[in-house]
């Protein structure tokens, strides 16, 4: 599963030049029976099975993790991902994602390793592998030198908690659409407002709840106050 996003792309491109170093570990390859068995039926009974402690507890030792480690398992009872979690993910050199497995893993891993349990979102996947994978992505990204343009993240911290603003790119005119005539001005407060008001606008219509805790200035105020008017 983790071929692909792995190694395309961004991050085949941040592994190729040492920005970064991902280990993918099969747990089967540490269980010792024949059937390669990482998963048992629970004690006190039923559906599903649970991931065994065995293979797991070797599989993580094998990885050397320091007392500091942030050993993370993937959950929908976890805390939510945001921005500003991945940005303090990023400040760590090693980071362990254990995958959750959809019915349930031996709480003594969960006892033994986990420092972080984290959701990608109010929804139930069927593995973690995903959700780990999105993790890795969203982390990797924001570790310097990954992302070539710094400046896109810059704007991205910059965004104090906005939706973005609308793009284009040549044509001037598209089927009848037209790029509006602020972009176009050259007049960079004029760009540098179309943009905020286009900010709030869109974080106003699409999420409004994170207007209460963005970093509004008054200027923003005064913006929405107008948009409100229109
Ligand atoms: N495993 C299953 N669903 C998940 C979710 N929403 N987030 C993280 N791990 C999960």
């Amino acid at each position: 599963m983790f071929c692909g996003p792995f190694t395309e792309s961004l991050l085949k491109k941040a592994q190729d030049k040492g920005l970064i170093s991902i280990n993918i570990v099969d747990i089967r390859d540490f269980t010792q029976d024949k059937h390669k068995t990482a998963d048992d039926t629970p004690y006190g009974g039923g559906p599903g099975m649970v991931l065994k402690p065995e293979p797991v507890f070797r599989a993580i030792r094998s990885l050397s993790p320091s007392k500091s480690t942030r050993i993370i398992l993937t959950t929908p009872a976890g805390k939510r991902l945001d921005q500003t979690m991945a940005a303090k993910l990023a400040e760590e050199k090693h980071l362990v994602v254990l995958c959750g497995h959809y019915e349930g893993i031996d709480e003594r891993i969960r006892e033994q390793f986990v420092t972080d349990e984290i959701s990608i979102g109010d929804y139930v996947l069927t593995g973690g592998e995903l959700p780990a994978m999105i993790i890795a992505e969203c982390v990797c990204r924001l570790i310097p030198g990954v992302v070539k343009e710094e400046e896109s993240l810059q704007r991205e911290s910059f965004n104090n908690g906005l939706l973005d603003f609308p793009c284009y790119t040549r044509p001037e005119e598209f089927e009848g659409q037209r790029v509006p005539k602020d972009l176009l001005s050259g007049n960079h407060a004029l760009i540098d407002r179309f943009r905020r008001k286009q900010m709030l606008k869109r974080t106003l219509f699409d999420r409004p709840e994170m207007l209460a805790s963005a970093d509004l200035t008054g200027e923003d105020r005064v913006i929405l106050r107008e948009i409100l008017g229109e």
